[in-house]
């Protein structure tokens, strides 16, 4: 039985436009994935796919053997797969308690206990817990929203874009977040256009270009490609 996240051949756009164009991809066990490529190429969609916000046209998704692409997003958030989508979606009004009681809105029993934990990762939520979220920083915000997600206990993460807009010493701190969460047992699969710092994070990576998976492989042999030296890591040809 295979396991794990398993996207095979998916095909996926908006409306008659097919934004992707047979995308294969797996997220393993304890491995933290990630998807690069630019602005445009299909990142987002594909995130939106997998969590079920989009129907695909084609192809399959699985998590744990399990078909996915047939069932309603609230039912895959149930399975395990929380996605935390690009410009972060908390709810500005509410304090950063509630948002991250709403992470857990699918479950009876008390959240105390995973709170604190949650407070660990994040010591400023804690903190801040009666203000507004409105009035956090965009770093205590995407802390906030992948904080709201862990409050749903996770198998896999999906995080669209995390670092962005944030300042270089608030990305350190985002992506050390999400090193701990991994080593957590959570699969995480995480998109960015950050290449350098997310691959120097994952396990594994894919370069998404216009819909279409253009080069995969371990997260080093990635780093060290010229390919992807001269695209994403903003070498010149000359060196
Ligand atoms: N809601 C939408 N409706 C129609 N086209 C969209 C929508 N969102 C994105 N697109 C198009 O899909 C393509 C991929 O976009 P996206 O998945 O957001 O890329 P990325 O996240 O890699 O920047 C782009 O051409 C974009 O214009
Ligand atoms: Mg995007």
């Amino acid at each position: 039985m295979e396991v794990g996240l398993e996207v095979k051949d998916l095909r996926a756009g908006y409306g008659l436009i097919e934004v992707l164009h047979g995308i294969n991809l797996r997220v393993q066990p304890g491995e933290l994935v990630t998807v690069i490529g630019p602005n445009g190429a299909g990142k987002s969609t594909l995130l939106r796919t997998i969590s079920g916000l989009i129907r695909p046209k084609s192809g399959e998704i699985r998590l744990d053997a399990e078909r996915l692409d047939r069932l309603e997003p609230d039912v895959i958030v149930r399975r395990g797969l929380i996605h935390v989508p690009e410009g972060r979606r908390i709810f500005s009004r509410l304090t950063v308690l509630e948002n991250l009681e709403m992470g857990a809105y699918t479950r009876k029993e008390s959240i105390a206990s995973e709170l604190e934990d949650i407070y660990k990762l994040f010591p400023i939520l804690k903190e801040r817990n009666s203000q507004r979220a409105g009035t956090l920083s965009g770093g205590e915000q995407q802390m906030l929203a992948i904080g709201r997600a862990m409050l749903a206990q996770p198998k896999l993460l999906v995080l669209d874009e995390p670092s962005m807009g944030l300042a270089p010493l608030i990305v350190r701190s985002i992506f050390d977040i999400i090193a701990r969460i991994r080593a957590r047992g959570v699969m995480v699969l995480l998109v960015e256009q950050n290449a350098l710092q997310a691959l120097g994070l994952a396990d594994r990576g894919y370069v998404l270009e216009n819909g279409r998976i253009v080069l995969e492989g371990p997260a080093q042999e990635l780093l060290d490609s010229g390919e992807v030296r001269r695209s994403y890591l903003g070498e010149s040809l000359q060196t």
